[in-house]
């Protein structure tokens, strides 16, 4: 396989706890990554702290180079766009965070630039690409739970006084931060809602909690409640006309993570395989994908749009609380 060569924007959080682990994992004779920041200083530590294959600055410089072919973008929320526009332009293919864009409008720029440049764009859903999520998709696709009729799942996280997310003009917020990930779980199997209408409470200028009630054709029904102002916990329960799954990690699950399927009263564990750190299958397929190996499969495309167009509902149509 040809070696791939990766571009790192930014150099926060997710892409030491996530992002690097998973590279590694791949091996070095798969691939390596060359990591920009803002400053030469915070650009030379990382790549040595996670043994990177070297550093740029600032992110132009990155984006500049001929030995980068796919790059990925680990900036807040508002930076996405204009960034994923000038690699796209750019010549490399792009893997952004989620939530891809802000609005419909800017998600449609980035794909736009990337039907232009013919190049692949991908939004950084690592749960689309694990082994717990396809196994759900085969056995609703064989019925095991008759049809899916009904969503529910939480997501919280606790974040420190200084977290981008607490930032409106950074793209902050539950909703853009968390309540997107059951918008795309949901978005597998529902097509875009009817009527949405939520509860959010303000803090700091953003949504530190939002509770959302979304209906779909057929009263294929969503609800979520996204927050910072709960430790970590996370869950999906997908009911089905005869039976249900109970997900105790949608996204991100762990070894420790489990799925149950309960038909007529009886409860039954679901074997998934460990398939590594969370972005290790995200990471590995589109390494693959660049390097012409695969097809390149969950792309950006009507899963993300779904989502963003649903988020921009809630957002005009929630209420504080
Ligand atoms: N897919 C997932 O599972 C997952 C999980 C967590 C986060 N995310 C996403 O990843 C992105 C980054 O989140 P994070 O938690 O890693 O954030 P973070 O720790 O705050 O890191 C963001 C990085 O962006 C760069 N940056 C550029 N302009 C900035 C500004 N004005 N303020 C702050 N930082 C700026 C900084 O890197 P330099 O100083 O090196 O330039 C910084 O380290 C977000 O879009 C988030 O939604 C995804």
């Amino acid at each position: 396989m040809k070696k791939v060569r990766w571009g790192i924007l930014g150099s926060g959080w997710i892409v030491g706890a996530s992002f690097v682990p998973a590279l590694h994992r791949l091996g070095r004779e798969a691939a390596d990554a060359v990591i920009a920041s803002r400053t030469p200083e915070r650009a030379a530590q990382k790549a040595a702290e996670w043994e990177l294959a070297g550093w740029a600055a600032p992110y132009d410089a990155l984006i500049a180079r001929d030995d980068i072919d796919v790059v990925y973008i680990a900036l807040p929320n508002h930076l996405h766009e204009e960034w994923a526009v000038r690699a796209l332009e750019a010549g490399k293919h792009v893997l952004v965070e989620k939530p891809l864009g802000l609005t419909v409008a800017s998600e449609e720029r980035m794909m736009a630039a990337a039907d232009r440049s013919h190049r692949y764009l991908w939004e950084a859903y690592a749960f689309l690409f694990r082994e717990q999520t396809r196994e759900l998709v085969r056995r609703i696709q064989a019925g095991d739970i008759g049809a899916v009729t009904s969503i529910q799942s939480r997501f919280y996280a606790d974040i420190g006084e200084d977290n981008i997310r607490w930032q409106p003009a950074l793209g902050g917020g539950a909703l853009y931060d968390l309540g997107v990930y059951p918008l795309r779980l949901a978005a597998l199997w529902f097509s875009d809602p009817v009527r949405v209408s939520g509860t959010f409470r303000p803090h700091r200028g953003v949504d530190a909690e939002t509770m959302a009630d979304v209906w779909h054709p057929g009263a294929h029904r969503l609800q979520f409640a996204v927050g910072f102002t709960l430790p970590f916990q996370t869950g999906a329960v997908l009911y089905g006309t005869e039976g249900r799954f109970v997900v105790t990690n949608p996204y991100h699950p762990a070894p420790h993570d489990r799925v149950f399927v309960e038909r007529r009263g009886e409860w039954e564990p679901v074997a998934v395989g460990d398939d590594g750190p969370t972005f290790f299958p995200m990471l590995s397929h589109i390494t693959r994908a660049v390097a012409g190996e695969i097809p390149a499969g969950h792309r950006a495309g009507p899963g993300s749009l779904a989502v963003i167009r649903t988020v921009e509902q809630l957002r005009a149509a929630m209420t504080p609380i």
